[in-house]
């Protein structure tokens, strides 16, 4: 799937400390492309000392020694941001990294608390966050009317996630194949969009859905009416 990737022009490629064999399979994947994409990675640990363990990790895996993108994984909750910004909190990692040029650029995530990714982008000035965009979004706790403006108000680049609920929304009736989820999120404010891939013919098909660009306003008002009977159930990442 990297290979097709890289192969069809996708120059963003994400992982993260988490993800299991994720990291390797790009070390192993992407020989002297490295130099020419946009890689990023994650952490989910919240003191300075295990985020710096965990990116040493990450570099060792992906057989790079530096990231474009380094992200503060999965932000929750209040608790999480007090770790962080303690004395001895992964912020210090964050910050270390960056002036040892190890990573270019910070950024943190999540999709479960509006309020949380707004709270910390008055703590600190991230370089980018990553959110979901899809049609359940302003149904319930929106991030697309909230973090999103908020973040393109700051500068911020915007990576869109979780554009087709993990799958689930290709069982939302009329709306069962990958591209008006793809356009939909493209039609947002965003620098670009990740999505998950299975196998190498579901990156072709992504690629070859994304190539046709936004979905117009009519039609995103369409989308969002058949799909917020089933909001609740698509957005189990909330
Ligand atoms: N907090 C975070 O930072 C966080 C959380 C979650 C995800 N992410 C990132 O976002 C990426 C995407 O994860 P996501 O949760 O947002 O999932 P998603 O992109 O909304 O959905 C991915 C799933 O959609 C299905 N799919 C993709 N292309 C398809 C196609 N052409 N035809 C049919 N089915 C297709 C596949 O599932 P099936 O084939 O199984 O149906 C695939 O596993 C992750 O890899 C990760 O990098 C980050």
């Amino acid at each position: 799937m990297i290979r097709r990737a890289l192969d069809l022009g996708i120059s963003y490629f994400e992982s993260a400390r988490a993800y299991s064999g994720s990291e390797a399979y790009y070390g192993e994947a992407l020989g002297d492309d490295r130099q020419r994409i946009f890689l990023t990675s994650k952490s989910h640990d919240r003191t300075a000392i295990g985020a710096l363990s965990h990116l040493e990790t990450t570099l060792k895996n992906l057989r790079t020694d530096w990231l474009d993108l380094w992200q503060l994984h999965d932000l929750r909750s209040e608790a999480d941001l007090a770790q962080i910004f303690s004395p001895g909190g992964a912020i210090e990692a964050f910050e270390r990294a960056k002036k040892e040029g190890k990573v270019r650029f910070l950024g943190i995530t999540g999709h479960q608390e509006p309020q949380i990714l707004l709270q910390a982008l008055e703590l600190y000035p991230f370089d980018t966050v990553l959110l979901p965009v899809n049609p359940a979004e302003p149904a319930y706790l929106s991030f697309l009317d909230s973090v999103l403006p908020e973040a393109r108000r700051r500068g911020l680049g915007v990576i869109g996630m979780k554009v087709l609920c993990r799958g689930l929304g290709l069982q939302v009736p009329d709306y069962g194949t990958p591209e008006p989820w793809i356009r939909y999120a493209l039609a947002h404010d965003v620098s670009t969009i990740v999505i998950g891939c299975d196998n190498p013919q579901q990156v072709q098909q992504n690629v070859e859905a994304a190539a046709k660009g936004a979905l117009g306003a009519e039609e995103m008002a369409k989308m969002e009416a058949a799909v917020a009977p089933y909001a609740r159930q698509l957005m189990y990442y909330k």
